[in-house]
Order: C-alpha cells, then structure tokens, then sequence
C-alpha cells in the first residue's frame, strides 16, 4: 500500500494533508460538544436557567455547522484522490500489461489480470478514500475522548483504564484470525472470474456438447468455495459489534453508578458524568470504527500487493537502447535473407519440452516458407518468435539479417505482420479495426488490401461498407470473414514479411488458392515497382496450402522432421510423405510420385534438418 501511495500518491499529496487536516477541526468539535453538553446541563437545566440553555443549544448549533463545514471539504478531498488514484493506477497497470511479453501474461493470466484491474483497484481506492476521511479522525477521537475524560476524574477514569484495553483484546483476537482469510477471498474471486470467463466466452461450445450442467456445477463450486471463506470470515467479525457494546454498556452502567455516588456527595456534577458518558462512547465507538479502518487497510493491502507485482513484474522482452534498423536495399547485389532462424529453441518454462528445438533455417527476401505439422507440433511458437512475442531461449532468429532482439519492437512489428491463429476483431468499424497498422491509410489501400484479402465482396455488400459495425471479438462475422479481415488488416500498412498462422483454416480451397495467388502476385509487383518483394511465412495443416511454398519446413515436437520444396520433402520426408497421403487425391499423389522421383534430390530435403536422421526421412 505505502509503494502504492508513493508511486501515485504525489500528484495528491496536497488534498491528502488538506482532508486530514479539515476531519482534524471537526474532531476538535466533537471533543468539545460533551464539554459544552456538560455546562448546559449543570449551568442551564440544573440551574433552571432558559437563557443559558438557549446560549449553549447556540454554540452547540454553530460548533455542527462549522464541523460538517469542514466534514464536507474533507469528503470532496478524498473523493478527489481516491478517485484520482484509483484511475491513474487502473491506467498504469493497463499500460504496463500491454508492455508484457506472452510469457508474462500466461504466467499471470487474463482472468486475474482483469480481476487485478477492476476488484483490487476497487479495494484500494476504498482505503485511500477512507483513509483521508476517518485515519485522523479516529485514532484521535479515541485518544482525544480518553485524555479528557481522565482530565474530568481520574477515579471513574479507572473503568475507562478497564474497558478499553479488555475491547483491544478481543478485536486483537479476532482481526488476527480473519486476515488470512482476507488474502484467501481475493484469490478465489480471481478463480470465480476464471470460471465466468471461460463459460461466457465459451457458451456456444458449452451448449454445443451439453455442459451447461456441468458448468453451473464448476461454478457453483467456485462461489459457494468462496462464499464459506466470506462466511467464516463473517461469522468471527460478527462477534466484535456485540462485545464492544455490551462492554460500553457495561462500562456506562459503572460510570453511572460511581458518578452517582460522587454527584451525590458533590464531588462531581450530573453535566461531568454525562460528560464522561459521552466520552466512554466516543472512546469505544472509536475503537470499532478503527478495527474496520483495520479490516479495510488488511484487504487493501492484500490487493496492493497484487497491484504491485504486476507493476513490478518486469517485461521480458524489451528493446531499450535498440536503434532502428536499416532495411535492405532493393536490388542489392548480396541480399541478407528475410528470415533466418540460427539453432534457435525455446521452451514454455524450466523443466518443459522445448515447444521449438534447434531449429536452422534461412528464407531469401519475396519468398514463401510454408510451415507444416500435426496439432501441437510447435508451429505457433515458432512464427511467434520472429515478431517476439516471445524471445527464443537459445539459438538466434534474424530478420532481415539483424537479430530481432536489435530491432525496435515498433519498427520490427511493423515489418513484420502476423495474422494470428484466432481471428480477432475489436468492436468499432471495418475501417478502425483495418488501420491497426496503418492509421492514415486512404480507402483505395483498404479496398486493396480486402481484395487481396478476397474479404472486398462480403464488406462492399454491407450498406456502410468500411464503416460497417463490428461487434465485440467481431461476432457478427462468420469465422471465414473473420478471418479474411484480419489478414486484411496485417496487408495494410506495407509489410515487407507476412505471417499467416492457420489464418485460411476457414477458407474454402477455391479462396485460399486465390488468397495465395494475389499475395504471390503484390510480391512480385512489388519487387517490380522498385520496392522490396513480399517474404510470406504460411502456417497450415493442410498439404494444398503450403505445397507451391518456395520452402516448406515440417516440424515434428518442436524439430525439424524435413525442410525443402514439396517435391523435395515427398521423396525424402517420410512424415510429410504420410501427411501427403492421408491429404492428396490418390491422382495427386500418383502425378507426385511421377514428378518427385524425376526432379527430386534425395536427401537435399532434409540437409538442414537436424532430426531428420533421427526420423528416417
Ligand atoms: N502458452 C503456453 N503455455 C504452455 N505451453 C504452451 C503454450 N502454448 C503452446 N504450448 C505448448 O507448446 C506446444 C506447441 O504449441 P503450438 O501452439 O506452437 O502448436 P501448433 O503446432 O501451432 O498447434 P496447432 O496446429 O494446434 O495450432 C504444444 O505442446 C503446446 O501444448
Ligand atoms: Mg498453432
């Protein structure tokens, strides 16, 4: 909490001394009302003088007026810096998890993330707010009350000596057993808000198969898990309000008792015992409202700490200090290639297979690598190394001949363009979901890109055309335009390499060949027109799809099970060759068999394939 108050609480450092200082001035009131209660009874009532009791009802009157006077300053102060706070931390963590690389954001998780940003945010900003309002006021109202109250007698101070300390005692007791409990609901809430995700944005699939059942069971395990803890926690909280009362009460009946043996034998006056009444309930009164100060500081500060290492988790990926790259000259003599992966190998976490394993491969600038293999077989996390968005562990991967880890992620990022496995659109327009890469890009580059995309029919068919609404995750498109809007987007803005990661799954053959035709042809055109030719990295588990690619890499559990063109790899990859026949027509693989045993050399395929021997290809 107090890095918390360091980090962002400068900038309110001002409307924090100015609210405590204003519930100060109103505690000093408070304190003085018994006093003054106390000379109306002895002065005007006891004395059966009207005139004073007016005089003092007077000053009591003022003496509320200037308190909420400054009650009301104070609560606009801490209105002002908790919510100030509050958005400025939400703004912080936003930014710094958009700053994180896809190893931290699975180490954290997106549910807990969201729950990070909205509930302890929320926990905080009820601290801070309560903090400027009642952290004075409180604490010295307690102090203040007993001072004075032992300042009127000191032998009825005596059961005030005893009631405190025996209330201290049994909130000691019970706040020690409830804030482990606080810490435990925080975590639970972040599994609730797992749950919810999952189910909501899986609603369909969970319909689809009939595990509405046993989702609402999941669920409801999840809520009643965290609804015992809030009751346990509830149950040892409730005992505290009856204690503290029933030793005030107590403690009043003492006081009236003593106080009226000394009132009797005029060693007090009925305005003084009130008086100390009045401050015996100030004091235990207090006492509560402090121990909920506790309860309140005790969750904040087990959502500052998760604030915080959020805050505090430092990105992995960075690119501090890298200067921009200069992008090879078309037309060069001694071209560098495009991409070049140097026995590069990363794996999800200590102890995991490596997702990617030693993989060598270098692709020339304006050609296609085709990347094919089962489920699982790595291609993602392969692809997802060229732009960083996560780091290779060992090993090396270049882009246009510089390590990427030289590149500034702006410049790399914008060179190089993903179309990611899922399809995903933002709510907004066609329009504001295209210029992602390219916010000044003209309608002519967008109708470009669409067309290349074979995503221009289905937009130049809605009524608003570019402007057309998207809805959240792009859920009023079908999977297929999803999919052919996203790799719409990735061709605005020029890229010089593309990836499309299973990005034509959904496309029908016709459209997927077409889809290739026009990237082949804006890379060529491109070369032509002076530019540098498009480099084009196609991920597909389908043969059709990858068997034109200048260069096709099969991975196999994260290696390289064979790497060279179809005809290649069909004579010399026993895994691509089955992979093949569980695809092809048997008048494809007869025409391949014909093509392969005449063009082919066997075992250039698998030159670069280091587990290639291993796999018999
Ligand atoms: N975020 C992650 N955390 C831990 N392991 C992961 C993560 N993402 C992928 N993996 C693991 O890494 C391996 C390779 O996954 P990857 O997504 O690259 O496969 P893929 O070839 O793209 O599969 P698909 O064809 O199904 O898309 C798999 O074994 C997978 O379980
Ligand atoms: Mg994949």
């Amino acid at each position: 909490m107090i890095e918390l108050l360091r980090r962002f609480g400068g900038k309110f450092r001002r409307y924090m001394v100015i609210g405590p200082a204003c519930k100060l001035i109103e505690v000093i009131f408070d304190l003085l009302t018994p006093l003054v209660i106390a000379q109306m009874i002895d002065k005007g009532i006891g004395a059966h003088d009207v005139n004073a009791v007016i005089h003092y009802g007077m000053v009591l009157g003022a003496m509320a007026v200037i308190g909420i006077s400054f009650t009301l300053v104070c609560q606009k102060m801490a209105a002002l810096t908790s919510q100030g706070m509050g958005t400025d931390i939400r703004g912080a963590l936003y930014q710094h998890i958009n700053k994180l690389s896809y190893a931290e954001l699975d180490r954290f998780g997106t549910p807990s993330l969201i729950t990070r940003i909205t509930n302890d945010v929320n926990q905080v900003q009820l601290a801070v707010a309560l903090g400027v309002r009642m952290l004075i006021r409180w604490p010295f109202l307690a102090v203040g009350s007993m001072v004075a109250a032992l300042a009127i007698d000191l032998k009825l101070g005596m059961i005030f000596l005893i009631c405190t300390p025996a209330i201290g005692l049994v909130f000691w007791f019970v706040m020690a057993r409830c804030i482990p409990y606080y810490k435990q609901l925080q975590a639970k809430l972040d599994r609730i808000a797992l749950i919810c995700r999952e189910g909501l944005s899986g609603a369909r699939v969970v319909r689809a198969f009939v595990r509405e059942d046993h989702e609402r069971e999941r669920f409801a395990q999840a809520a009643d898990d965290q609804a015992h803890t809030a009751i346990a926690v509830g149950k040892l909280s409730s005992i505290l309000n009856p204690v503290t009362f029933l030793v005030m009460n107590l403690g009043v009946c003492a006081i009236l008792w003593v106080g009226g043996i000394q009132v009797n034998v005029g060693e007090l006056t009925q305005g003084q015992v009130m008086a100390f009444v009045n401050y015996m309930t100030q004091t235990l009164t207090s006492i509560v409202y402090v121990a909920n100060l506790v309860v309140v500081f005790t969750k904040a500060s087990a959502s500052a700490s998760r604030i915080n290492e959020v805050l505090n988790c430092v990105p992995s990926i960075t690119d501090e200090g890298n200067q921009p790259v200069a992008l090879p000259k078309p037309g060069n003599a001694a071209p560098v290639p495009a991409l070049s992966f140097d026995h590069a190998s990363f794996s999800f976490g200590a102890g995991a297979a490596n997702a990617v394993n030693d993989v060598t491969l270098e692709l020339p600038l304006g050609k296609t690598l085709g990347v094919i293999g089962g489920t699982g077989s790595g291609k993602s996390t392969l692809v997802s190394l060229i732009s960083r968005l996560y780091d290779a562990g060992t090993g090396s991967v270049s882009v246009m001949g510089s390590d990427v880890r030289a590149w500034p992620l702006d410049q790399l990022r914008h060179v190089v363009a993903t179309v990611p496995q899922r399809a995903s659109l933002v709510s907004g327009t066609i329009r504001s979901n295209l210029t992602w890469r390219d916010e000044s890009a003209t309608d002519e580059e967008l109708w470009a890109a669409l067309d290349m995309a074979q995503a221009s029919e289905f937009v130049r068919n809605k009524q608003q055309g570019l402007d057309a609404p998207v809805e959240a995750g792009g859920k009023n498109f079908s999977g297929g335009q999803r999919q052919r809007l996203t790799i719409a987007r990735a061709l605005v803005g020029s890229p010089q390499i593309l990836i499309m990661d299973d990005s034509a799954s959904a496309l029908d053959f016709k459209t997927d060949a077409a889809l290739r035709h026009a990237i082949r042809e804006r890379s060529m055109r491109g070369a032509a027109e002076g530019g540098l030719p498009l480099t084009t990295v196609i991920v597909s588990q389908r043969v059709s799809t990858v068997r034109d690619a200048d260069m096709i890499c099969v991975l196999d559990h994260g290696s390289v099970a064979g790497l060279g063109t179809h005809d290649e790899l069909y004579t010399t990859c026993q895994l691509y060759r089955e992979i093949c026949q569980s695809q092809l027509r048997r008048e494809e693989l007869e025409g391949q068999q014909g093509s392969a045993t005449s063009t082919s050399t066997p075992g250039a395929a698998c030159a670069l394939a280091s587990t290639c021997a291993k796999e018999g290809c």
